[in-house]
């Protein structure tokens, strides 16, 4: 199409393990990345154009790096040209490219497409820029192109994980000090399968923002209680316990479920390092329940994969994964109950909503990288 050789680029999407609506409270979130990615083919341009073309929705556009930017459009553009002014914003002097995308992460099913799409053109951008610029500032600049030109509050799991995630590794993630420890995850015995229910939520960013805005309201009024209380990851349980009943329901809940989100991730990451998969999977379980009468952020569909998933007896854990309101289900699965599990999801599934859910078996894979 443009005549040139091309270098290539790629980055993951992800699956969460457990941690959900944790990141943007400074709290815990333990991801693995996928072996399911977006690849850029890029060459760098003398001038400050960037002409891209997605093979995948078969669609082309370009920018000028020098004109003033558009926000907000709504379409896959927000997060190429959002990236690559975020970058110049932030100091990196990005030059013009040629860019090719295609990505085998389904998009809108909650497995982060979108950090996987921010993250390899960020690293395409620079790399072809002869612009290095660290893996952590990276991930922080796709964080800015979800607020800022996409209009998602969100936190910075997704674009960590894709930015740092390493194979037959999960990442424990401290939103606050952005630490991070890579946990071997053997998956010999027990298998990672994603259940996806396919349901697509229009609504799903107005009501994350809703969320999050939910949170802050909250640690403004518990500091009345707490002083200095920074963020909800400060709240500790017993303080929680102690001070819940001056909350409104809602803001009680929402509080709840940080809190103990916040717990299980740790334990779950502790787990995992022992090999103890059933303390990992039980904690999952009670993750579904926190999130889904809690924080109020499943769906039918997703709650019934759970319970379907509950009932097969080589299923250690399941619970729904990502921002919520559709999207999917990560489970933990022994490998000998792996193909009795395949078969009842679809079976179960289809009997209640008359069509199957999509079923991703899935390995922790590589984070971002020029390929
Ligand atoms: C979305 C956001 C993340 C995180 C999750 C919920 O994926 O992009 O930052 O908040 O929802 O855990």
């Amino acid at each position: 199409m443009y005549g040139r050789e091309p270098r290539l680029f790629r980055a993951p999407g992800r699956v969460n393990l457990i941690g959900d609506h944790t990141d943007y409270n400074e709290g815990f979130v333990l991801p693995m990345a996928l072996d399911r990615e977006t690849v850029v083919a890029g060459a760098a341009r003398a001038d400050f154009t960037v002409r891209v073309h997605s093979l995948d929705l078969n669609v082309a556009a370009e920018f000028d790096l020098k004109e003033p930017g558009e926000k907000r459009r709504g379409s896959w553009l927000d997060y190429v040209e959002g990236i690559a002014r975020v970058l110049q914003e932030r100091g990196a002097s990005v030059r013009g490219a040629d860019l090719m995308l295609h990505s085998d992460v389904p998009i809108g099913a909650g497995l982060s497409s979108s950090a996987a799409l921010e993250i390899s053109v960020g690293l395409a951008l620079l790399s072809l820029s002869g612009q290095s610029f660290e893996r952590t500032a990276l991930a922080l600049a796709a964080q800015r192109t979800e607020h800022e030109y996409v209009g998602i509050n969100s936190g910075i799991m997704d674009q960590l994980i894709s930015a740092l995630g390493r194979r037959g590794h999960a990442l424990l993630i401290d939103c606050r000090s952005l630490e991070t420890k890579q946990i071997p995850l053997e998956t010999q015995d027990v298998a990672i399968v994603i259940c996806d229910t396919r349901v697509k939520h229009e609504l799903a960013s107005s009501a994350y923002n809703t969320r999050r805005a939910e949170c802050e309201r909250a640690v403004e009024l518990l500091r009345a209680y707490v002083p200095g209380l920074r963020s909800l990851r400060d709240l500790t349980a017993i303080d929680f316990f102690r001070y819940e009943r001056f909350l409104p329901d809602v803001i009680q809940r929402r509080c709840r479920h940080v809190v103990t989100e916040n717990g299980r991730t740790l334990t779950a990451a502790a787990a995992l390092e022992d090999g103890n998969f059933d303390l990992m999977g039980r904690a999952m379980y009670f993750s579904h329940e926190s999130l889904r009468d809690d924080y109020e952020v499943s769906c039918p569909e997703l709650d019934l994969l759970v319970e379907i998933a509950a009932s097969v007896p080589g299923t250690l854990g399941a619970r729904m994964t990502g921002g919520g309101f559709g999207g999917c289900t990560v489970n933990l699965v022994r490998r000998a109950s792996l193909a009795e599990f395949q078969t009842i999801i679809p079976r179960k599934f289809s009997a209640a909503f008359s069509y199957e859910p999509a079923l991703y078996p899935a390995e922790p894979g590589d984070g971002a990288e020029e390929i």
